[in-house]
């Protein structure tokens, strides 16, 4: 097994912990139930990599129901892509976190830049859905990320950690919170961030979670943004990357099934 995908380092060379390489498919505001269903009966198909990776799969709220039967007994987990912060009430196109366990969910992204760009929601709003999520059974994929300005200023380290220190409550440990690094500006443009930008954002994140959270050295962090087949296996070889946020290839069995391959070729 390589040590860089599967062991969070306290310092380079001391292995503290290993966490299972995670490929997480958002599959944003995309399929009816006709394709989903033939979406995961492929990846059901295709899937011969037992517990080595996990696999979750994060579909629009409308599909959340039917694919919890659909994956019921196979090694996939399911996640949404959003909740609201309160458990219940008049919150009309709201759904809770507790709705979303009620389902089958045992994941939910947050604070992912689209939610943020287009929808407006802010770092408190995303601590409070992370403290929802944890209070029913989630494990809260917090999402950030610098956009294309902030990095060429320079300012992309201070970015992220206004994120973190933000969204990310010190009760935040392995079993409740992923982060997601996703650059604006490589999210669906095809355009993946340089390998050692990555390594150096992502050691970034850790230091920050190491002094925000006890657990802080053992919370995955995924990279995200325009991942696919060709550059699976080169991004999850960097240290400290816990794993994958795979938006447009996640809608094709094929090349879902190709980047968590990538992942099984380190391990
Ligand atoms: P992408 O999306 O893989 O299509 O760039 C990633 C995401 O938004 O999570």
């Amino acid at each position: 097994m390589s040590d860089k995908n599967f062991i969070i380092l306290n310092d380079p060379g001391k292995p503290k912990m290993t966490h299972q390489l995670i490929i997480a498919g958002n599959w944003k505001m995309n399929l009816l139930r006709d394709g989903s269903r033939k979406l995961i009966s492929d990846l059901q198909k295709g899937y011969t990599f037992g517990s080595a990776m996990k696999v979750i799969l994060i579909p629009p709220a409308t599909l959340l129901g039917s694919i919890a039967d659909q994956i019921r007994n196979s090694p996939f987990f399911l996640g949404a892509q959003n909740c609201h912060e309160e458990r219940f009430g008049a919150f009309t196109g709201e759904v809770s976190a507790e709705m979303l366990a009620d389902l089958g969910c045992t994941y939910v992204v947050l604070g992912h830049s689209e939610r943020r760009t287009l929808f407006g929601e802010t770092n408190n709003q995303i601590r409070a859905r992370a403290s929802s999520a944890l209070d029913f059974g989630l494990t809260a994929i917090i999402c950030v990320g610098e956009s294309i300005e902030q990095r060429q200023a320079g300012l992309a380290m201070d970015t992220v950690s206004k994120q973190l220190e933000e969204c990310v409550g010190s009760e935040a440990n392995s079993n409740n919170c992923i982060i997601a690094y996703e650059p604006i500006w490589a999210i669906g443009t095809g355009k993946t961030a340089e390998l050692q930008d990555i390594e150096e954002m992502h050691r970034h994140i850790r230091n920050v979670l190491i002094a925000k959270s006890a657990t802080g050295n053992d919370i995955p962090i995924l990279y995200g943004g325009s991942v696919k087949a060709e550059n699976a296996s080169n991004i999850f070889a960097v240290p400290q990357v816990g794993g994958a946020l795979v938006g447009g290839a996640s809608l094709n069995s094929q090349d879902f099934l190709e980047i968590i391959k990538a992942g099984q070729r380190n391990d």
